[in-house]
């Protein structure tokens, strides 16, 4: 995966802003909306000297959507899970004690502190002080309106041992991240499909049938996530159609043709077999590029490995 490194900064650990404290370094770059030069890929890394300074703040742009990963059991192996629970509000850190188990908890914790971290790469602004809300179908949204002038947009994904962020400008978003080798009841991912779906996976070697349903499971949460409204809406009630070895389109009857031709799905590979789907509004022309962080000490630029994309990517 290191040789697909396109750009690394480094973060002195332990390294954590006040409430309120500026960053030291970076100009602000609140919803920039100039387009952005893709890179080529290489690799960087800040000199010796220089490590400790806090990292430039990365322009959010329009024309592009960024998707951050992280790695829970990395970031507790580099012993980095007492100083994200530093970024937690109180309300974080009830809800994370009502967690059963230890690793719900540490998942609960990267996540909320990848959440955090990765806005302050935006903007000139703690990591602390983000507030968020939810609305009344639970999708969550910052509750500061004037940041990023109201635009910025974010969606988050769960497994067991990553969390997978993207962040959209001016255009709503919905991200899913699934193990591909999830096991899921034949009975529950019948259920799941629309009656194309299920025609279409039924012709496959039952070898490939089940990742092809956690492919659809992704595009299908992305979708829902990006609608906001959840699982208010049954799974079998929209699908996708999987176009020769690369396409994908959407087909939901509830959407006019319109709405329908407004979204934007990409499917990829991410690290240790998992998959994920992002859905992006008006997303036609939109760059999308792949960030692996471990919260308060690294992030890196990873090229990202494309399955699949709508017809209008
Ligand atoms: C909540 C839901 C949107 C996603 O749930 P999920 O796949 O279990 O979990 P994910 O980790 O992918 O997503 C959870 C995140 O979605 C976000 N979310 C919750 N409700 C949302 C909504 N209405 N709109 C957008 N995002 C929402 C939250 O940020 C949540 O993370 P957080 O609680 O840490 O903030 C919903 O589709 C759901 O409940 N799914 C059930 C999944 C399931 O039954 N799977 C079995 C078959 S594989």
């Amino acid at each position: 995966m290191d040789s697909q490194l396109d750009h690394v900064r480094r973060v002195q650990p332990g390294l954590l802003r006040l409430p309120g404290t500026p960053r030291l370094a970076g100009p602000r770059h609140r919803g920039r909306t100039r387009p952005c030069r893709r890179r080529p890929l290489q690799r960087h890394v800040v000199p010796a000297a220089r490590e400790g300074a806090v990292p430039e703040c990365l322009t959010l742009c329009r024309n592009r959507v960024d998707l951050w990963l992280a790695q829970t059991s990395r970031v507790r192996a580099l012993g980095l899970l007492d100083r994200c629970g530093l970024l937690l509000s109180a309300e974080e850190l009830a809800r994370e004690a009502r967690f059963r188990f230890q690793e719900d908890r540490d998942s609960f914790r990267v996540t909320r502190a990848l959440l955090r971290c990765v806005l302050s790469r935006y903007a000139a602004k703690a990591e602390t002080s983000w507030r968020f809300e939810s609305d009344a179908n639970g999708r969550p949204r910052l509750a500061d309106a004037d940041a990023f002038s109201g635009e910025l947009d974010f969606s988050i994904s769960h497994t067991r041992d990553f969390t997978l962020v993207a962040i959209g400008l001016g255009r709503r978003v919905g991200v899913d991240i699934e193990r591909a080798d999830r096991q899921v009841r034949e009975s529950v991912r019948w259920a799941c499909l629309d009656a194309d779906e299920r025609t279409a996976c039924a012709l496959l070697h039952e070898d490939t049938q089940p990742r092809r349903f956690i492919e659809t499971w992704t595009l299908k949460e992305s979708y829902l996530k990006a609608l906001g409204c959840g699982l208010s809406r049954p799974m079998d009630s929209f699908g996708f159609r999987f176009i020769d070895d690369a396409g994908i389109a959407l087909c939901d009857p509830c959407a006019d043709a319109t709405s329908a031709a407004t979204w934007a799905f990409s499917m990829f590979d991410l690290p240790q077999a998992h998959v994920g789907s992002v859905c992006i509004e008006d997303g036609s022309a939109v760059d999308l590029v792949l960030h692996r962080m471990e919260p308060l000490a690294t992030d890196v630029e990873m090229a990202l490995q494309i399955i699949r994309g709508s017809a209008t990517q």
